[in-house]
């Protein structure tokens, strides 16, 4: 019998994927100042051990303004690269590829994450104080818009802002190396600094990174070719492909007047920069969707970000693909890529239900799982044994 795409290897840029899995990318909010610590080491390489094949580690800030909460990872400090180069370390020595999201969380950063807050008890909202390690007063996006309740208001980033995000982007991409990573995904999607700039609803600038689209992208462009120079493996770069706000009441008004096709961040859009991206020398796109607008409605089905893929696949040739959301079940992950319309599917929740997931899928799928040695006889033996 043929091999499953979903377990046919691939290689880019000389990395090679012993399958087309990945492990989406989830915040742990657990790191020490940015540095990974024992939690990124045991959660991280324990996955390489139940085979995934690759593992791409949570959104990382390239500076500290950047980070979600105070909890976040982070690689804007070269003191934060033997921190990642441990966890790196045991997944190759597991025959593992890691991979490292980059991320700035933009008009999205600064708050607390919730279970720490409820373990200490602290009132006022989700908003990280300065005793408790928030950085309120540095929160910039592209406009002083309020993402929503809860938010900050961030400040209008200034032009030294923007070169600082692209430095930032760079540095901790030659960061990422130094560490061991063997691919990086630049998080261009969710709201965070990156998307909000490409979307006319959220950016209102009238300088050389807002109003027309050439514009609004130039910050996503920067970044990518940046972090291209800076890197010399495989470059992915995670997009929301809409806002899912068409329709939704008070988007049209709010937008009276504006000339695009869309007035907020869509799929024709996406397609656009998924060929400016390639030719930037972006290897992999992985279609997400959402996180810009608070008034999104969005259909919560099975694969239902998997048509985005399948379209950029067939529009924008000479890039991979990613597909991701909702995507459980072995059979379901491999008909994509057996219909081509993604190069990699990446699971996300499902990991925190099943880690053993790939072993597994590797059985329904009609193949022999290869797991870690340690863990072979339970694959295997049916006796048993000493
Ligand atoms: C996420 N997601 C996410 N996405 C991302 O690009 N960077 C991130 O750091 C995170 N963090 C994160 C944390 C947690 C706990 C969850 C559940 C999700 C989104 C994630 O990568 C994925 O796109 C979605 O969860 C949809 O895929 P699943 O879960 O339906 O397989």
């Amino acid at each position: 019998t043929p091999l499953p795409k979903l377990f046919e290897p691939l290689t880019i840029r000389g990395v090679e994927w012993s399958n087309r899995l990945l492990v989406a990318p989830m915040c742990t909010y657990s790191a020490d100042n940015g540095k990974a610590t024992d939690w990124h080491l045991v959660h991280y390489g324990s996955l390489t051990l139940r085979g995934w094949g690759s593992v791409l580690t949570e959104a990382t800030a390239v500076v500290p303004e950047g980070r979600i909460s105070p909890q976040d990872a982070g690689l804007w400090d070269d003191e934060q690269i033997a921190s990642w180069k441990r966890v790196t370390d045991f997944i190759h020595a597991n025959k593992g590829k890691a991979g490292i999201q980059l991320a700035h969380a933009g008009r999205k950063a600064g708050t607390q994450t919730t279970w720490v807050v409820k373990e200490a008890g602290w009132t006022g909202g989700l908003i990280a104080s300065d005793e408790n390690g928030g950085f309120a007063k540095d929160v910039y996006g592209p406009s002083p818009i309020t993402f929503s309740k809860g938010y900050l208001q961030p400040a209008e980033a200034t032009e030294a802002d923007i070169k600082r995000v692209v430095d930032g982007f760079a540095a901790a991409a030659r960061r990422a190396k130094a560490a061991g990573f063997d691919f990086v995904q630049i998080h261009g999607a969710h709201g965070y600094l990156i998307h909000s700039f490409a979307s006319p609803n959220t950016n209102k600038r009238t300088d050389a990174y807002g109003g027309s689209y050439d514009n609004r992208v130039r910050l996503a462009l920067e970044i990518a070719r940046a972090v291209r120079a800076a890197f010399d493996g495989p470059v992915q770069y995670r997009i929301s492909a809409t806002e899912w706000i068409e329709g939704v009441a008070g988007a049209e008004k709010q937008f009276e007047g504006e000339k695009e096709e869309y007035a907020w961040w869509g799929i024709e859009q996406t397609t656009h920069l998924a060929a400016q991206l390639r030719d930037a020398g972006v290897d992999l796109l992985d279609l997400s969707s959402g996180g810009n607008d608070a008034r999104q409605q969005v259909p919560v089905v099975e694969a239902y970000q998997a048509p985005f893929a399948a379209h950029i696949k067939k529009h924008v040739p000479g890039l991979y693909v990613g597909a991701v959301g909702i995507i459980n079940t072995p059979e379901l992950a491999n008909s994509i890529v057996e219909r081509d319309e993604a190069d990699f599917i990446s699971l996300g929740r499902e990991i925190l239900r099943n880690v053993d997931w790939p072993l597994q899928a590797a059985v329904q799928l009609g193949l022999t799982p290869n797991p870690a040695e340690q863990y072979r006889r339970g694959w295997a033996e049916r006796e048993i044994a000493g």
